[in-house]
């Protein structure tokens, strides 16, 4: 749960990325887009680590847009294998450190190899309460929330009965559905996006409604953990409102206790 109106700086209890900046990595050292991929893919660990070591409950990652399908198919297919390897490679260390990984977004244009590694590590990870560690993959916010209005449609009541309201809550859940999340998502509290743009490309859209933004310029494969600890120390220093007036609450509670 996010911090309520006026309370002082807390610790983000989830944390987003948008990884951004890998081909622009690579093709500053003259090496191709795939390598940029994969050095993103060794920050992904480490920053995964250091989220972890320093108490991050949720991290939500942005590894592939449903966009990023208009890439070059080299660079898809480089990015799909990258993905297979990764689930593959980090399920031991998963397991070893209770994180619970799962992956958001459509599942029926992903490949067999990369569909089964998924459905391993989100089984056998399945119990994992440290850190809830969630890839986006294949992943559009606004898809997600056509379709939890399209499925908020079809609920009804009881036995054929009326339509049942749809709260922000309810509609919460049937976002997690649409994009085969295990639970709501949560709000974002800190959302982090490298590589020097300052855009939220279809990400999250609904749960970065009160979200702090930090832009970097570092690219994601330079993203280090004390770049991880820079941004939460931001976010800490911002005010957060929530639409309200905190001098205005305190003065409220005075004369209420005054009464
Ligand atoms: C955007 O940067 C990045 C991507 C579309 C891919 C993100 C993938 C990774 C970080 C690699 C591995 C991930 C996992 C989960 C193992 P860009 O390539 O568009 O960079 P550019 O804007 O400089 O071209």
């Amino acid at each position: 749960m996010s911090a309520s109106a006026g309370s002082p700086p807390s610790f983000p209890t989830h944390v987003a990325i948008i990884m951004d900046g890998n081909g622009r990595w690579a093709a500053q050292r003259g090496l191709p887009r795939a390598d940029g991929h994969a050095a993103g893919a060794h920050a992904v660990r480490r920053i995964v680590d250091a989220a972890r070591t320093l108490g991050v409950p949720r991290l939500t990652l942005y590894a592939f847009s449903a966009d990023n399908w208009k890439r070059p198919s080299a660079e898809v297919r480089a990015l799909m294998d990258l993905f297979t390897e990764y689930l593959r490679a980090e399920l031991g260390r998963c397991r070893e450190h209770g994180i619970r990984l799962t992956i958001l977004g459509r599942r029926d244009r992903l490949g067999r190899a990369l569909r089964c590694a998924i459905g391993t590590v989100e089984r056998a990870t399945t119990g994992g309460r440290a850190m809830d560690l969630r890839i986006a993959i294949d992943y559009s916010a606004r898809d997600a929330i056509v379709l939890a209005a399209s499925l908020a449609g079809e609920r009804r009541g009881g036995r054929g009965g009326a339509k049942m309201p749809v709260t922000r809550e309810r509609f919460a859940h049937l976002l997690a559905r649409a994009m085969h999340a295990p639970a709501a998502s949560g709000d974002v509290d800190l959302l982090i996006r490298t590589g020097g743009e300052h855009r939220l490309s279809d990400f999250l859209l609904w749960e970065c409604a009160y979200a702090e933004i930090v832009f970097t310029d570092r690219s994601w494969p330079e993203f280090r953990a004390s770049d991880l600890e820079d941004a939460i120390a931001e976010f800490q220093r911002r005010d957060r409102r929530f639409g309200t007036i905190p001098c205005l609450d305190a003065q409220s509670a005075q004369s209420a206790q005054s009464a």
